[in-house]
């Protein structure tokens, strides 16, 4: 069942806010950056009258985010932006809000859930970029704040097929690469479609930019950018350093091994583990399993990420090379088909596997579906074992039975299998979501002609990025040294930074 309210909000039930509510304040507590942001600019409302379409992972974290948005006057509605990665409490105590009650909601309208199908994630989807009643004449937001891009691409991809006045069945640029997904994207179109076929126009009129949290969402910016089709300026939120440095890395190390020890209770220490990717992401991942003392293996198409990894101690080699020796595989690439059913057959009995890339194309569950005669058992939720008959397999070899063990279906699993990154670490990318909406905001407020930005993609400017960290550091105990103004002429920066040009790479 639900609590629901159509056009209000839908979550699993409202009776779990409580329980969200004792969370968001301990959360709160390990956010200094949303807290101070909160403090700096809760009287001077410098979001009201945004309307903020927001599409991220439901958690408790994104609970403290979302009041701070409130609290510096934004309206907001909510979504998830994976099926599995909702935390039901905090969904409940967002829409409660801080005072209400269950039988009195007064907080923000959320669609989420854990587990939902993929029609009712693109259903939410649809509900947070439909504002219902007198708030906006385009009867949509202002301003999205996204993590994976599946809110732009809506907007993006409606109005396409508006302006074609069809919702073709065949696959357009810059669609993911999923073709089941994509019908049930179209099917949402098309209902959308019927009932007003002026309903994209309208809405993404009325939408001033984007904030994207994720390397994925971004990637898909950049090429809606470049082919000249992006709508309204984006800032690049996942590349401020404060954002990919720590959430993709220090968050991954953390989240990873919860995930995999809630899901599975595995002694990580003296396995093999094979890690896909060695960007951000990939390496908090071979970090956290070597903090376990597992013997690390990873892979890497880019020469210089490669050569990172060797010269960080861990063995680099091809996925084909080790499917007999590692006990837990994971990806962390961004990109699709690394774990395919070739190698899946061929993996130790029993082997782990698992993605924290953003979409689940990155291993291949329709192939491994198809592999003839495979059993799938739930285990529990979000966790199955994929038994493989004795015989031969789909690449002619011959084997005994034998089965693997798939997280999440093969979503991140940081997210299905536990609950995402811990609070501090995304303080500090949700103080740069919070300075984004700001920036194009006040930017929004400006006359046409002197606006800042663009229809492209920008990054928040250093002195920005500088100050995020800042707010982190007395939580930690760290005592800054300051320049002397000598020093500070000696390597030609300002006293009070910005410390390093645009293109250090930390
Ligand atoms: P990145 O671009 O820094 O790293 C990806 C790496 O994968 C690159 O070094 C690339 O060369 C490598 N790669 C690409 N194809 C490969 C292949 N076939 N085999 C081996 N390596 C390959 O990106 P980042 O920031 O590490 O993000 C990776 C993914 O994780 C993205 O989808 C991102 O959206 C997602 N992400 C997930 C988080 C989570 O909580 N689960 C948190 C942050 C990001």
């Amino acid at each position: 069942g639900f609590d629901e309210v159509p056009g209000r909000y839908k979550v699993r039930s409202l009776a779990l806010a409580e329980a969200g509510r004792h969370q968001i304040r301990l959360a709160e507590h390990e956010m200094p950056g949303l807290m101070a942001l909160r403090e700096e600019y809760g009287e001077a409302q410098p979001l009201a009258g945004a309307r903020i379409a927001g599409s991220l992972h439901m958690t408790v974290q994104t609970a403290v985010l979302i009041e701070t948005l409130v609290a510096l006057g934004a309206q907001v509605r909510w979504a998830s932006c994976n099926i599995f990665s909702t935390q039901d409490e905090a969904a409940a105590a967002v829409v409660v809000g801080p005072h209400g009650t269950p039988e009195d909601p007064r907080g923000v309208p959320v669609f989420a859930w854990k587990g939902e199908t993929l029609e009712e994630y693109w259903d939410c989807t649809e509900q947070i970029l439909v504002w219902p009643g007198e708030e906006s004449e385009t009867r949509g937001p202002n301003l999205i704040l996204d993590d994976g891009g599946d809110a732009t691409m809506l907007v993006h991809l409606g109005l396409q097929y508006e302006r074609a006045g069809v919702v073709p069945p065949d696959t357009l640029p810059g669609e993911p690469d999923h073709t089941h997904e994509m019908n049930v994207v179209r099917g949402v179109l098309r209902r959308a479609l019927e009932a007003d076929p002026l309903r994209w126009t309208t809405i993404a009129q009325g939408i001033g930019g984007v904030t994207e949290e994720t390397t994925t969402g971004v990637h898909r910016l950049y090429h809606l950018a470049e082919s000249g089709e992006l709508l309204f300026p984006a800032i690049n939120v996942n590349d401020s350093v404060t954002k990919s440095k720590f959430d993709n890395k220090y968050g991954i190390r953390h989240s990873l091994p919860d995930g995999i020890n809630r899901a599975t209770d595995i002694l990580i220490g003296g396995k093999v583990a094979f890690v896909a990717g060695y960007g951000d992401v990939g390496k908090g991942a071979a970090e956290a399993f070597r903090g376990q003392g597992a013997r690390v293996i990873v892979s890497e198409v880019d020469p210089i990420c490669a050569l990172q990894a060797a010269m960080d101690g861990f063995q680099v080699a091809r996925i084909e090379d080790v499917l007999g020796e590692a006990d837990f595989f994971i990806t962390t690439t961004g990109n699709k088909d690394v774990i395919r059913v070739e190698h899946m057959v061929a993996m130790k009995d029993k082997a782990v596997v698992g993605n924290i890339g953003h979409f689940d194309n990155e291993i291949d569950m329709a192939g491994l579906a198809a592999v003839p005669g495979v059993v799938k058992t739930e285990i529990k939720p979000q966790v199955h074992e994929w038994t493989f008959p004795a015989g031969v397999g789909p690449d002619g070899v011959e084997r005994s039975e034998r089965s693997i063990i798939v997280l999440s279906e093969g979503r991140l699993l940081n997210l299905g299998n536990a609950t995402g990154h811990p609070s501090f670490v995304m303080s500090n990318s949700f103080s740069n979501q919070v300075i984004g909406q700001l920036e194009l905001f006040e930017d929004m407020k400006r006359p046409e002609g002197e606006r800042r930005y663009e229809r492209q993609v920008y990054r928040l400017p250093k002195v920005l990025d500088e100050k995020v960290a800042r707010l982190h550091l007395d939580a930690l105990g760290v005592r800054l040294t300051e320049l002397s103004p000598e020093q500070a002429a000696y390597i030609g920066v300002p006293v009070e930074g910005p410390f390093k040009p645009d293109h250090y790479r930390y």
